[in-house]
């Protein structure tokens, strides 16, 4: 057997990461894998966090397990941050190892009680998704989702792929900054996707790894809690480490909204795909978010945290467009002021990439996804220059 081993494909953004940090050139700009990055470059530690491990949160004595389904204080806390006000008899929270570990748990949890269900994913979507759901052994499918033509959401074809499919079907969505476009549907929008799921009687999974980095921590939120208001059973699956900015210590949550289920069972269900994967999740980054989230003062401190990185993305494609445009004024890049979040498809093609990586030290992940949150004011200019030149000449993106 370990004769025989197959090569493993570098993951195409952590491969990067890697390439991006044994990089010896002084001047390189990692627009590549999601981290927020603040205006020094840094990855920032938040206020609101540090004042929570100041005040003892997290670790302080001996280490002992958390319960399989986390703790009760941390669960009640994600449950108001996805769902808000919504009556909780219906809904079921589990800590998880981040948002990848909510994605697998919610994946071997519907392998588990509907195995031969379909994933329908977006056309293009984050470039694990396909891994964790075909890994957990469902059937893994597409529906389209960024319009090439128009830059933005192709609600026709995704509503007519919705349409079609068999009850019971799982669709896989994005609720805000869609990964790796930044194009995020407009409510009316989500309202006729909305409809033919109810219609169709599929089974909506949210991947929230950004609530609170579009236009807010309630807006972002504002398709799943559309979601329990209709009546319609969802997932979740929720990331902390960008929001909370503790990438290292995997901390995030899957939900389920299920209002047919007896929840003790479902609770059930869960722990048992937990136990058989991880058996229970880390202890302290959840220690820290619980804190934040319950405490009114370090909630309110965090949210405006939040708002500021918020305004600091917007702020760099508002930048980056300006300086474009001026570069290359026959060429749109109103792309970029048009997209949500950490990320912007680009639309550069792979010797366009590969010539940013090479000649300037910008990395892109080779899709064309650019993670605006590595941008600051040091690097704008460096970034527009090598952006402008690649794309001199090119019918642009
Ligand atoms: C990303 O999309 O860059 C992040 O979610 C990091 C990852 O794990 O891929």
């Amino acid at each position: 057997m370990f004769d025989r081993l197959p090569a493993y494909a570098e993951d195409p953004i952590l491969g990067l990461f890697e390439a991006f940090k044994a990089d010896p050139r002084d001047r390189k700009i990692n627009l590549g894998i999601g981290i927020y990055c603040d205006e020094e470059g840094c990855v920032p530690v938040l206020a609101s966090v540090r004042a929570a491990q100041a005040a003892g949160a997290g670790l302080q004595g001996p280490s002992t397990y958390l319960p399989t389904e986390g703790g009760e204080a941390y669960r009640r806390a994600v449950r108001e941050l996805v769902f808000g006000e919504a009556d909780a008899a219906d809904i079921v929270v589990v800590q998880t190892v981040a948002g990848t570990g909510a994605l697998k748990a919610g994946a071997d949890l519907l392998k588990a009680l509907q195995p031969d269900a379909a994933v329908w994913m977006p056309d293009p979507t984050w470039a694990n998704h396909a891994a964790i759901f075909g890994g957990a052994g469902l059937r893994v499918e597409r529906y389209p989702y960024y319009d090439k033509a128009t830059g933005g959401f192709d609600l026709a074809g995704a509503l007519a792929t919705l349409r079609k499919l068999p009850a019971g079907s799982v669709v896989l969505l994005h609720p805000c900054c869609h990964n790796p476009t930044g194009v995020d549907p407009s409510q009316a929008e989500w309202h006729a996707l909305l409809d033919a799921i109810g219609e169709r009687g599929l089974l909506p999974f949210f991947d929230m790894a950004y609530q609170g980095f579009a236009q807010g921590v309630d807006e972002d939120a504002w398709a799943v809690r559309e979601c329990v208001l209709r009546g319609v059973a969802c997932l979740v699956a929720s990331s902390f480490s960008k929001i909370f900015s503790l990438y290292g210590e995997r901390v995030g949550a899957l939900s389920v909204h299920a209002p047919a289920a007896d929840k003790a069972r479902l609770l059930g269900q869960i722990k048992r795909v937990i136990r058989r994967s991880y058996s229970c999740p880390p202890a302290q980054g959840a220690a820290l978010v619980e804190a934040v989230l319950s405490n009114p003062a370090w909630n309110a401190q965090w949210r405006g945290e939040l708002d500021g990185m918020r305004r600091r993305l917007r702020t760099m494609r508002i930048r980056l467009h300006g300086l474009l445009a001026e570069a290359l004024p026959q060429k749109d890049f109103g792309f970029l002021t048009a997209q949500n979040g950490m990320f912007s498809h680009s639309g550069l093609r792979p010797s366009q990439i590969e010539a940013l990586r090479t000649r300037f030290g910008v990395y892109l992940v080779a899709s064309g996804r650019l993670c605006v949150a590595g941008l600051n004011d040091a690097n704008l200019d460096h970034v527009s220059t090598a952006l402008a030149e690649v794309c001199a000449g090119e019918v642009g993106p």
